[in-house]
């Protein structure tokens, strides 16, 4: 038994819904976190998972009293990506975040913006947690652009930390405090 959990039910937005990730949803994970043009936004080089790793990691998941990980879904109730709170802290109240949304037709749509804010305002109400932290490559314009749009503040730059395309990047980490 978890000493906390995840929405007893989904959390419906406008445009988007964050339910728990099922079992079910692993297939259509592990071909985005293969996918080149999106694995190359990730903080792990997925190229090599297979299904045996992806099986290991969601009962890894499951156990955990840390880790919450959730399903994506348009409002029609399309799954198009996953997001994560990560090495949850209950002590300090704190975590870490990651979200893809695989579906790159579903890109620009709104969709990663309105699910970063829905588990911001989870995290905070439900979960009490204060601080949020993230990784991302100095060229993901677009999730900077996110996060920045949903409260989270650069607070550090990891200098050429990130080698990618024969080039190295500078990784930032942002911060989300909960104002609650
Ligand atoms: C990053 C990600 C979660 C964003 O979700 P999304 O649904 O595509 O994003 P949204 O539609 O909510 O918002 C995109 C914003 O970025 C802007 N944007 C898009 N491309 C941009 C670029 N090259 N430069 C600057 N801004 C850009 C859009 O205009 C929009 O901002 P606006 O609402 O002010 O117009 C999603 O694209 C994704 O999962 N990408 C692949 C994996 C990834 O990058 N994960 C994050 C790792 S840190």
């Amino acid at each position: 038994m978890k000493i906390f959990d995840y929405p007893e039910t989904k959390i419906i937005g406008k445009n988007t819904i964050i339910r728990k990730l099922e079992h079910r949803d692993l297939d259509k994970s592990l071909e985005w976190l293969k996918d080149p043009l999106v694995n190359k936004f990730l903080s792990q080089d997925f190229a090599t998972l297979d299904k045996r790793q992806e099986d290991d990691w969601y009962r890894f998941m499951q156990k955990s009293k840390n880790d919450l990980a959730f399903a994506i879904e348009t409002i029609n109730g399309y799954y198009i990506g996953n997001c994560a709170l990560h090495k949850i802290n209950w002590f300090r109240k704190c975590a870490e975040f990651g979200i893809v949304i695989g579906e790159k037709d579903y890109w620009d749509k709104g969709h990663g913006s309105e699910a970063v804010s829905m588990v911001m305002v989870y995290a905070a109400d439900k979960l009490k947690l204060r601080r949020i932290i993230l990784n991302v490559y100095e060229y993901n314009k677009r999730a900077i652009r996110v996060y920045s749009k949903c409260g989270f503040k650069l607070v550090k730059v990891l200098e050429e930390d990130h080698y990618y395309n024969r080039k190295y990047w500078d990784t930032y980490i942002m911060e989300y405090r909960s104002r609650r």
